[in-house]
């Protein structure tokens, strides 16, 4: 069985501070690896878990078994969480795919397995990637590559696809890997890291609407979170955690105005504080037992008033 190590899971649940019986969201339930520290800390409180993946969802309520009572889990984006709830005193998020899913070859989510592609969290919905790979013209997968997955060579990749469909659809993680490496010079190939990864990830990102549902919901945080309330965020990747870092200033800074002498910011304080000013990243103890764990990045902040 694939099993998921989770990421940052110590320093996540320090930064939330859970109350015994506050009312908390896992907006990214996957394995449950947060949840469980969130149950296991609460007593008359209630956690709501989110998830896309209805397998998520089923193997859920296996491992959260004995907690029965204290949670729900809703089959639904985090983005939504307010249709459900009111007010709430922590939310985690844990972005992107958890091990199942990319290590599960069916999924389509990895260059490293053959299969159809698919990358879909969420198996009700129309979009794949076949459909964006097949379909989307070359100015929309163009903008895709460089924006989602910052690829410097997006626009070779995107004429190449768009040739080779010509011919024949593209079916399988395998067919993509070779038309995007024979895009590459050999020195890129040669680089670290493999050299699909970039287009893999921006695929991923626009089949389940990846940064669109970040900022939907760091919108929503000042009508969801009470005073005191704490927001814990885990990002794999830049595009997300640049999301992060410009809300979460913007929540905890008053902007100036300019016709006022004395600094607004010694006026008035703003509704949130950061949690950390530096991001929190993984020991050496974690990087060494949890690859993942290398570019995840978390940030925190609280509701002062
Ligand atoms: C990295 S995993 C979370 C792992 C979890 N924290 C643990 O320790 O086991 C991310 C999970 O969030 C889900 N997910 C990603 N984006 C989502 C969204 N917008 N709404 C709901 N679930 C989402 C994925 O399906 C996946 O199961």
């Amino acid at each position: 069985m694939i099993e998921h190590i989770s990421v940052l899971k110590k320093e996540t649940i320090d930064l939330l501070e859970i109350k015994k019986d506050g009312i908390y969201v896992d907006g990214t339930l996957g394995r449950c690896g947060h949840t469980l520290e969130i149950l296991k800390k609460l007593d008359k409180g209630h956690l709501y878990c989110f998830d896309l993946d209805l397998e998520a969802i089923e193997k859920g309520h296996q491992i959260l078994q004995e907690y029965k009572g204290k949670y729900t889990i809703i089959h639904d984006n985090y983005k939504n969480m307010d249709s459900y709830i009111e007010k709430v005193d922590g939310i985690i998020l844990d972005l992107g795919v958890s091990s199942p899913q990319f290590d599960n070859a069916e999924r389509g989510f990895s260059y490293r397995y053959n299969s159809r592609l698919d990358m879909r969290m969420n198996s009700e919905t129309k979009l794949s990637a076949y459909e964006i790979v097949n379909n989307y013209d070359l100015n929309s997968l163009n903008r895709i590559f460089k924006e989602y997955g910052e690829e410097k060579n997006s626009y070779k990749i995107a004429s190449k696809i768009i040739e080779a469909r010509k011919l024949k659809p593209i079916e399988t993680t395998f067919e993509l890997v070779d038309i995007i490496k024979s895009c590459l010079s050999n020195k890129v190939l040669k680089e670290k890291g493999h050299p699909a990864k970039q287009v893999f990830q921006s695929l991923r990102i626009e089949v389940n609407d990846e940064l669109n549902s970040l900022e939907e919901f760091l919108n929503k945080i000042p009508a969801i979170l009470k005073k005191d309330g704490r927001v814990a965020i885990i990002s794999f990747h830049s595009l997300e955690d640049r999301l992060i870092k410009n809300y979460f200033k913007k929540f905890s800074t008053v902007k100036d105005d300019k016709r006022i002498v004395i600094k607004q910011q010694d006026l008035i304080k703003p509704d949130f504080e950061l949690l950390n000013k530096k991001i929190i990243i993984s020991t050496t103890e974690e990087l060494e037992i949890n690859s993942r764990a290398k570019s995840a990045k978390l940030r925190g902040i609280k509701r002062v008033k």
